[in-house]
Order: C-alpha cells, then structure tokens, then sequence
C-alpha cells in the first residue's frame, strides 16, 4: 500500500524534514497536512541550504508532486517569498506544485490577535511562533475563515474581511492596536495571491488516482505528537491535529491506504516554548547539547530547551501513531558526553506510584519524577559511520536500549544533518 507518514514524536524538531527528503526521492508525491508557516524544515542536499515552512520537501525531486493539503493554513507572504527563492536559485516548482483551495489563509488579524490573547495570559502563555496559527484555526472551525476559494472573488473576498474587521477591530482598538482597513488587506493579499493562482487546484483526485495506481505518497506531518491540539501537552501546545490520523481531513487520505509510518525521535529531547518538560536539564549539558545539536528555532530563532531522552513519551506517541518504526535522529550531538542518562517512566512525586502521560494533563507533568537510567557515553564521532555494525559498542547499547523501552523497531539512526549521514539498522 502507497502511503507512508513522517511523523514527530515529541516535541517538534527531530529533523523529520532530513527523514522525509531522504525519502523524498522515491516519492510521486510529497504532502503536507497540518500547520502553516509555524513549521521550519532545514534541509541540506546537494543544490544547498534550504529553509522552507510551507513547501513540501519533494522540490528536489524533479518526479514529485508537491501538495498542500486543506488542513494547512497558508500565510501567503511565506509561500510566495518561498516560491521566489526557489526560482532564483533555479528550482522552478510551478509545474509540481498543489495547492488546495481549501487551505485557510492567515491574514493579519490573527497575528494581532494571538499577540494580544499571548500578552493577557502572562506567564501561563504557550510562547508560540508568533505565526497567527491558533487564531486562524480558531476561525476555521467557528466558521469565521477565509480560504483560497474565497480570494477567486474580490467582491467576496472584501465582503468577508469586512465582517471579520467589524467583529475584531473592537477587539484590536480595546487592547491598543489600530483598526485594520478591510480595502488595504484585500489588495494586498489579492497581490500575493496572483503570484500562487496557476497553483491553487484541489489535489484529492489526483492523489486519489495515484493511491489507485500504487503510486507512492509521502506525507510528512508538521510539528509533532506532544503538540497535537488533543493529544499534545495542552495548552502548551498548536492549533493543528499533529497526529497521522489527521490526514484524512487534512489531506483527503483515508487511513486504508497507509502501509507505513516513520516516528522520528531525537536521541535526546528538545522543546520551543513554554509547557511541561520532565526531563529538561537547565544545566551544563542541557548547554552542551544545545551547541552540539544547534538547537535554535528554524522559524524563531529561539533557543531550544534541550534535555534528555524520555522514554515514556516516544513510546505514548508511537501507540498514538500506529509508527511501524523510528527513525532516531541526531545521535552525533552525543558523542562528547562521558555519561549519558535517560528516563524510563515518571512517578508522581506525591505518591511515588508510576505515571502514565495519557492519563493526566499539562499540569500533571509538571509534578512527575522521571526515573533515570544512567549509560556510559561512547565518547568518539559517529558521524561517519555508516553501517550499523561500525557504530561504538556503547552507541549501540543506548540506541538498543531505548529501543526495547519505546518498543517499536528503530529503524534508522541520523549521525548529522547531510542526507548521507544516515545509518539503516535491520
Ligand atoms: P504555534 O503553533 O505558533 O501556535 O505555537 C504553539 C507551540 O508550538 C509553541 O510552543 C511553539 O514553540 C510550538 N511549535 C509550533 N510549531 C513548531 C515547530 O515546527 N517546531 C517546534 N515547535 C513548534
């Protein structure tokens, strides 16, 4: 069966887009199903560095279609500047790009609008990407949206912007922004707009027609499991459903046609914004691993919290996604510890009896005792290797480790961000 899912199973920032462009290259078809331009890919390949938020990996591959499917929410600046760049540089992706009609568009209400709900909450904020995202999913389902069809009609479009200001500008005047004017907004997003029409068609039949033919579909999922809108670490968490069950709103796919799905997990744990985070080290380490690994946003250039592997949350996220294996990433910004932990479970601190992540919220975590596990670190590079079998005894250990305790195969370890640094594991 055709479809395979990339998808994250922490906090977002596993280097899903390294996984998906290897994969990429045997693909017909790369799509995206949530989020917007909150997403940040870095990918390193042969034509260079590329930064995306919207565009699909697939590009590289001259075969592959790229689709954006109807559950992502479009900022029309990104995906225009984004098209830009990859046509100055020589990719020209017109040809091999779907963008849904369907797609909500984020216009620049919703960013206003999370600035302030962000500011009134204080410290109980979720520290978001500063993208607008759940003001425009918010929208979405209280049928206040505006999508890609609606930008086909100017008339239309102005009539539905000028609703939406009577309804927000109150709003934005009472927390001291300026009113928005509906004519300016209209002209300017009809202007980024004309440089996507050839684009914007509905991708269904055509990914219907490929699933029937056998073709192969890669999905990859924007953010990640412990940030899915239900499942994730709410409040602390994105406007989207994450999971791999959100395809088929998100993308028109139903779940019979998925033959495989790729968690991808960092040998460690990172996480942007605020929220519960048990095994977070606010130490030297957590410094160490941050340097080693990079660990600052791709969208916001925050600092990422780093800590260490959590065992109870991968093994969660996998049961949720039905992940038929893992892909475990960035096992390279490890090789300079003498010691490397990891948590097998949490208890609570009260009771000291275990603790399972499903069963309590945000606030729950915040009161848990991961329990720790302690490994001798390898203390040399992996970033050359490339069989399994040439990786340190002692890499190998954690990496078979931590495969018992998430109990799903790993199935490929990442040793560096280049698309040959990758080790496959049978
Ligand atoms: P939002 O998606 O911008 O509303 O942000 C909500 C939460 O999700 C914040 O903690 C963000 O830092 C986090 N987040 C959103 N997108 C990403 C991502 O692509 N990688 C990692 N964290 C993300």
């Amino acid at each position: 069966m055709p479809v395979t899912i990339v998808v994250g199973t922490q906090w977002g920032d596993e280097a899903k887009g390294k996984i998906s462009d290897i994969l990429a290259e045997n693909a017909d078809i790369v799509a995206r199903f949530n989020g917007g331009d909150n997403a940040g890919h870095t990918v390193v390949n042969q034509f260079g560095t590329f930064k995306q938020r919207l565009i699909p990996p697939g590009i590289f591959n001259e075969k592959a279609v790229s689709v954006v499917g109807p559950g992502v929410v479009l900022n029309l600046k990104t995906i225009t500047g984004e098209l830009q760049d990859l046509a100055s540089r020589g990719i020209d992706i017109t040809d091999r790009l779907w963008v849904s009609p369907r797609c909500q568009i984020v216009l620049p209400y919703h960013r206003l609008i999370e600035e302030l709900t962000e500011k009134a909450k204080g410290d109980l904020k979720t520290g978001t990407t500063k993208r607008g995202m759940s003001p425009v999913y918010a929208d979405k389902v209280s049928y206040n949206g505006i999508r890609l069809f609606d930008l086909m009609d100017r008339e239309k479009f102005l009539k539905k912007v000028s609703t939406q200001l009577a309804i927000k500008n109150p709003t934005l005047e009472a927390f001291g922004f300026e009113a928005l004017d509906a004519e300016k907004i209209v002209d300017d997003e009809l202007e980024k707009f004309e440089l996507l029409r050839n684009v914007v068609r509905e991708p269904f039949e055509l990914i219907h027609n490929a699933l029937i033919d056998q073709a192969h579909v890669l999905v990859e999922g924007a953010q990640s499991t412990l940030l899915d809108n239900t499942w994730g670490t709410y409040p602390y968490c994105t406007s989207s459903t994450t999971v791999t069950g959100g395809i088929t709103a998100g993308l028109g796919i139903a779940p019979k046609w998925v033959s495989r799905v790729i968690g991808v997990a960092k040998a460690y744990s990172g996480r942007v914004g605020n929220g519960p985070f048990p095994t977070e080290l606010l130490d030297d380490i957590g410094d160490h691993i941050r340097e080693e690994g990079q660990e600052y946003g791709t969208v916001t250039k925050r600092p990422r919290r780093c800590g260490w592997f959590d065992a109870e949350l991968v093994r969660f996220s996998s049961m949720l996604n039905g992940v038929s294996e893992i892909a475990l990433t960035k096992l390279d910004v490890l090789d300079k510890l003498p010691e490397i932990k990891f948590s097998t479970h949490y208890e609570s601190s009260e009771t000291h009896q275990t603790m399972r992540y499903w069963e309590g919220d945000a606030d729950a975590l915040f009161d848990c005792d991961p329990v720790y596990e302690t490994m001798d670190g390898w203390m040399e590079s992996t970033a050359k290797t490339r069989e399994y079998s040439e990786l340190p005894e002692k890499a190998r250990n954690y990496i078979e480790r931590l495969e018992g305790l998430i109990g799903y195969p790993i199935s490929m370890v990442s040793v560096g961000p280049a698309r040959e640094e990758i080790i496959s594991k049978k």
